[in-house]
């Protein structure tokens, strides 16, 4: 079943400037860099990533599984449009969108391909889709800090702060969980995507470029 966000809207992004000191602002803005046109925002929580894009004049459709966040959404980013839809099941036609994106939301699917195939599915051929996920570091003088910061300091902050300590200590087990860098873009390839890997941070965030093959191409 999928994680029900409805419980921590009203503190997530509160918990996000605190957690990532701003930054996830910061990586929303570059990853969305030289995206134009009609763009789906998937997964797209309380709006933030639909600011960016709207911020450089796309026209951005936001949609989400959690009412709650998507309350917020409407009041942050009110001149996009949203839907309640799974990103499992797109209520869209085919190739309807110049650029699909979607933040710290892949990691949340309960069929991970099936979403990213529906995410292809919309885009045009040729389009870009633009996903940004948390991910362990793999430098290992850094992980010591990363394992004490995700293990106990998050949780800590989340029981403190949101009043949800379980939330929290999801979040971290979530990431651990997730497949990061070469075997994220082993996925997408094999979905029709051709995919960059950037490292943002260390690694703790990671921005996948995606190019959507054209039909008929094999590269
Ligand atoms: C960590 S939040 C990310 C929100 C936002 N994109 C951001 O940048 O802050 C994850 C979001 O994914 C949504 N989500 C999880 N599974 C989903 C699905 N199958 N379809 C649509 N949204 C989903 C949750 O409701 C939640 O709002």
């Amino acid at each position: 079943m999928a994680y029900d966000f409805d419980t921590i809207a009203t503190n997530y992004d509160r918990m996000n400037r605190l957690m990532t000191l701003g930054l996830d602002r910061r990586w929303r803005k570059r990853a969305v860099r030289g995206l134009h046109g009609n763009v789906l925002d998937v997964a797209c929580g309380t709006g933030d990533m639909v600011v960016s894009l709207a911020e450089q004049g796309c026209t951005v459709t936001g949609v989400d599984i959690s009412e709650e966040m998507l309350a917020i959404a409407k009041r942050k980013a009110p001149q996009a449009t949203y839907m309640l839809a799974d990103a499992e099941q797109l209520p869209f036609e085919d190739s309807s969108f110049d650029a699909v994106t979607c933040a710290f939301g892949v990691r949340n699917f309960v069929h991970l391909e099936q979403g990213l195939s529906e995410m292809l599915r919309v885009l045009k051929p040729g389009g870009t889709m633009v996903i940004l996920e948390l991910a362990t570091p793999d430098n290992i003088l850094i992980k010591p800090f990363y394992n004490f910061y995700t293990k106990h300091l998050i949780p800590w902050l989340g029981s403190r702060i949101a009043g949800n300590r379980a939330a929290y200590t999801y979040l971290p087990e979530s990431i651990v969980r997730f497949p990061k860098g070469e075997a994220f873009v082993q996925i997408m390839e094999k979905l029709g995507g051709r995919t960059t890997e950037r490292k943002l941070f260390f690694g703790v965030c990671r921005s996948y470029k995606i190019v959507k093959k054209q039909r008929g191409r094999s590269t």
